[in-house]
């Protein structure tokens, strides 16, 4: 069936300015790093897609080794791309990395401009594309010198084959001097791409306070943490999760009785808010403008439904606040 998006899907996603740049990411954006590879399903990868645009997520991210395989999951998105929303391009910000292990030899890993021009051409070419509107650099480089790694991604930029740059997994001091660099270079850094969630508070060291000052932007990946922040796991492990599959990074061995537990608990302050765990989580990220985005996955439409309506929760009381770091063991300074 030929696709026309949904005439109100402007209507209730808001959109919150990153950093100190003229873009706007909706408060929920979808990532495709699980669900969307060659092993994949494709026609529920394009229903979710289809469904996130449809309610206002406008942002999808992708990173050149997304998959398994690696690439395939931007020559999928690259199809659902051709097929319903080169209409659409133009209200679209889709966002690709290169930093992690993606071809062999000395070329196809880290941070060189060797490795980072010729990546992003690949990545163009497996989406169908002329540039991506955020280019990341996607985990810093011990080895190469920052301003060779920062330099290319300026000529990326200058070459019309990223609007914007963004860092993903750089410590703070890693960020100051690449966001220094880049201005120095006037490619100003946009966006930071972190781990942030309820069970993982890294970033509250110094990261966001850091980005406050520069004027960047943030996106917070995982912020269900997989999957453990919501009701998923509350019965048991259900085959079609991704802690029953086979990804790395979610292991059965994770889903512990103490996680459990303590989603469980979660899950009782976010039905008093009026909101389910995943709801709660995805507001969480986002209180008090910490989070300018909250990347979810996706693997159903129901969970996509889900979290584009998490935006319209209340605020956190203090009171709630507290008891959230009282269940997580989370002691403030
Ligand atoms: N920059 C980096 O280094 C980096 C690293 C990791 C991720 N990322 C980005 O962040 C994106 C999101 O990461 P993530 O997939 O780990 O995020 P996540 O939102 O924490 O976890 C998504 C998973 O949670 C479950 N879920 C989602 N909504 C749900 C709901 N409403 N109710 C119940 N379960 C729900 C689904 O698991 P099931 O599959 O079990 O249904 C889904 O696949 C990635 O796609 C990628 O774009 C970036």
């Amino acid at each position: 069936m030929p696709y026309t998006a949904n005439a109100e899907r402007y209507e209730k996603m808001p959109y919150y300015r990153c950093g100190k740049s003229g873009l706007k990411l909706p408060g929920v954006s979808l990532g495709l790093w699980h669900n969307f590879g060659g092993v994949d399903a494709y026609e529920n990868g394009r229903a979710l897609v289809r469904q996130a645009f449809n309610l206002g997520i406008t942002h999808f991210d992708l990173a050149n080794n997304y998959g398994p395989p690696p690439g395939s999951a931007e020559e999928t998105f690259g199809k659902i791309l051709q097929s319903d929303f080169m209409p659409y391009r133009d209200e679209i910000v889709i966002s690709t990395k290169a930093g992690y292990t993606m071809w062999e030899g000395p070329y196809g890993d880290w941070g060189s401009k060797k490795y980072l021009v010729s990546s992003l051409d690949q990545s163009l070419k497996r989406m169908g594309l002329d540039y991506v509107d955020i280019f990341y650099h996607h985990r810093p480089d011990p080895e190469t010198p920052l301003e060779e790694t920062m330099s290319a991604l300026d000529l990326i930029v200058r070459q019309g084959k990223a609007l914007y740059i963004g860092l993903s997994n750089y410590k703070p001091d890693q960020t100051k001097r690449a966001v220094d660099i880049l201005r120095s270079l006037g490619t100003p850094c946009v966006i930071h791409q972190m781990k942030y969630s309820m069970l993982f508070r890294e970033p509250e060291n110094g990261l966001f306070d850091l980005l406050q000052q520069e004027g960047v932007g943030s996106i917070a990946f995982s912020p269900l943490s997989k999957g453990l922040l919501t009701d998923r796991y509350f019965k048991g492990i259900p085959l079609d999760s991704r802690a029953a599959g086979t990804s790395k990074f979610l292991r059965e061995q994770d889903v512990s009785a103490e996680i459990v537990n303590k989603s469980l608990q979660l899950d009782q302050i976010a039905k008093e808010r009026g909101q389910t765990l995943a709801q709660m989580a995805i507001s969480w990220v986002l209180r008090e403008g910490k989070a300018t985005s909250a990347l979810i996955g996706a693997s159903n439409t129901s969970q996509i439904d889900d979290a584009a309506a998490a935006l319209n929760g209340p605020a956190f009381t203090e009171e709630e606040l507290r008891r959230i770091d009282q269940i997580l063991n989370v002691r403030k300074p």
